[in-house]
């Protein structure tokens, strides 16, 4: 059964959270925002717990998941042998959507870490995820919360919509919108260079900064094929995908997109497909014309990818809403947080891309 709790996002209400932690410290699920996406939580010094959440996605137990701790002090409690760049690092950037990688702590449980000796591990800047931390009392184990293979719940809605009707209990703190809307930024910092696993809303631009060294950008990265397994379990894996097939179109000039857009849905058309084009406003306006008749589920802004991070998950979910053959997916510049979109659609069109 899913029970759900309405919680402010901003000061949460104390009695929700506190029943949700004593529920999650008997070993059940919760269900809650961070400044990401919804996370399926779980105890992670309960192995059972963890493998629960495991079942519930039906997630392959070798794709790990990421542990949230309340504070930088606590990194302590699930990784080891940690240097002091790192000590450095997560001073600095936590709470914030950024992932280490670290060598894991005897304490944490393989089952969490799908058998491996690293860890994942972050402080979410949400105060309903900060709050239940620090009431459960332990390390929170949660990856996103969609069934696997979805793509990532940034409403409450998304979480209720993959699991009901399922054989599962699991408690849901709805407070609303996520903030970002993609998940957080996954370094590798066992590694020199560190890798970007997952570019988020951590930039590879602040990145850099922070780290104040290269920062090494694997192609898998960037969301152009597969990732190596030995470094990123859980990249190899269909993602975010919705049940519509989907495209992405590319080109560097904007003049040359709106031309190759144009002919992508003018061939689609001829070929007796019905489209949807997933657009930014900027480009639903430049291309009035076309789409009329076309069905258009609006990105966000050209001109602030932040707005199209945000919508980004439930773009996907709603051309699954419109039935259709085709979804044609406009595609943005890799800077800010542009990198993390562009990895975001690409996997999710499974790597269909169209260049001009
Ligand atoms: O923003 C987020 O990161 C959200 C919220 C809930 O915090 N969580 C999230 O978890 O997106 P998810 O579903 O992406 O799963 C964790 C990711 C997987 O891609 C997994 O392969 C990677 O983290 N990961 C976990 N442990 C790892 C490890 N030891 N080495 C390499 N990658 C790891
Ligand atoms: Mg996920």
């Amino acid at each position: 059964m899913l029970r759900i709790y309405r919680v402010n996002p901003i000061n949460p209400e104390e009695e929700v959270i506190r029943e949700a932690s004593e529920y999650l410290r008997g070993g059940g699920l919760v269900a809650f925002p961070t400044e990401t996406v919804y996370g399926l939580g779980a105890d992670t010094f309960n192995p059972e717990a963890c493998l629960r959440v495991f079942r519930a996605k039906g997630r392959p137990p070798d794709n790990p998941l990421i542990i949230h701790v309340a504070s930088p002090e606590e990194l302590n409690r699930v990784a080891r042998d940690v240097p002091e760049f790192v000590w450095d690092v997560v001073r600095r950037a936590w709470p914030g959507p950024l992932t280490l990688i670290l060598p894991k702590s005897s304490d944490v449980p393989r089952e969490a870490t799908g058998g491996r000796d690293t860890v994942a591990v972050r402080s979410p800047a949400h105060p309903v995820a900060l709050s239940l931390i620090k009431y459960s009392g332990v390390p929170i184990a949660a990856p996103s919360a969609n069934k696997s293979g979805r793509p990532s719940p940034t409403l409450a809605e998304h979480v209720i919509e993959d699991y009901e009707g399922d054989d599962v209990d699991m408690v849901i703190l709805d407070a609303g919108p996520t903030f970002f809307g993609v998940e957080s930024t996954i370094v590798d910092v066992t590694r020199n260079p560190p890798v970007l696993l997952r570019p988020g809303p951590f930039t590879l631009e602040e990145l850099r900064v922070l780290f104040n060294t290269e920062i090494k950008v694997p192609e898998f990265a960037r969301g152009l094929g597969e990732a190596d397994a030995a470094l990123a379990p859980g990249m190899k894996y269909r993602h975010y995908a919705p049940r519509t097939k989907l495209v992405v179109v590319e080109c560097g000039d904007y003049a040359g997109l709106l031309k190759l857009i144009r002919d992508v849905v003018e061939d689609e058309a001829r070929g007796g497909l019905k489209v949807a084009l997933l657009l930014t406003r900027e480009t639903r306006e430049a291309l009035s014309d076309l789409v009329t008749g076309v069905p258009v589920i609006e990105m966000g802004l050209r001109s602030n990818p932040y707005t199209i991070a945000s919508r980004l998950f439930d773009s996907l979910r709603s051309l699954d809403r419109l039935n259709v053959d085709l979804g044609i997916a406009e595609g943005i510049e890799e800077r800010g947080i542009g990198l993390a979109i562009m990895n975001r659609l690409r996997k999710a069109s499974g790597f269909s891309i169209i260049k001009c």
